[in-house]
């Protein structure tokens, strides 16, 4: 895969702030893996919960342009959006993101569109919550990934009990990054 130049040096400026710490971004592996599989799958309409600075923001942006996509992304810590959008904007991505600046927990509860595409990288407490949220939003066939499955499986044995015992869910780990949950859901 070929990254823009100018992406591709945002994105290592991005890795080595998150080396430093206190980022908590997807790997560039993970990073590249999204990018794939968007690229596979094809979404219309993709959501991600927990945008932190954009690094994964960024990886699903450029995959969700390839495809068309239409991208939300939900982030509630004010420094926060303003380093997403400034990173964006360096990325030249910015208009193919839909960023919301507030808690995904509340918005979710007013949601209407449907959904083909979940990235679920808020707090690891919550996923659950927020799949019972989406549930009744997903399209036929929607994916969800979630992220930190193998470094929080305690926090998230919920969520992990859940989609491995709904029969609406089929479901894979891949042992990438902190490790990823892909749950493809069958309405
Ligand atoms: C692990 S970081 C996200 C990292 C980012 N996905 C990446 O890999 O580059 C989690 C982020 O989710 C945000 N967050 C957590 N719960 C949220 C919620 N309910 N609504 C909006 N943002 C939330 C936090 O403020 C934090 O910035």
């Amino acid at each position: 895969m070929t990254i823009d130049d100018k992406i591709d040096s945002l994105l290592k400026k991005l890795e080595e702030l998150n080396n430093e710490g206190g980022q908590w971004n997807i790997s560039r592996e993970t990073g590249q893996f999204l990018y794939q599989l968007i690229l596979e799958k094809k979404p219309q309409v993709m959501m991600e919960i927990g945008a932190s600075n954009g690094y994964s923001t960024i990886w699903q942006a450029m995959a969700a342009r390839h495809v068309g996509a239409k991208f939300y992304t939900f982030e509630f810590v004010p420094d926060k959006v303003r380093d997403l959008v400034h990173n964006l904007q360096i990325a030249k991505l910015i208009q193919y993101v839909n960023i919301i600046p507030d808690d995904a927990n509340k918005r979710l509860k007013h949601w209407e569109e449907k959904i083909d595409y979940v990235f679920l990288d808020g707090r690891k407490n919550e996923y659950l919550a927020q799949l019972k949220l989406l549930e009744p939003h997903l399209n036929e066939g929607a994916l969800i990934v979630a992220d930190n499955v193998i470094s929080h499986k305690h926090v998230l044995e919920d969520y992990l009990y859940y989609i491995a015992n709904d029969k609406k869910y089929k479901s894979e780990l891949k042992d990438l990054g902190t490790g990823l949950e892909l749950s493809y859901y069958s309405g």
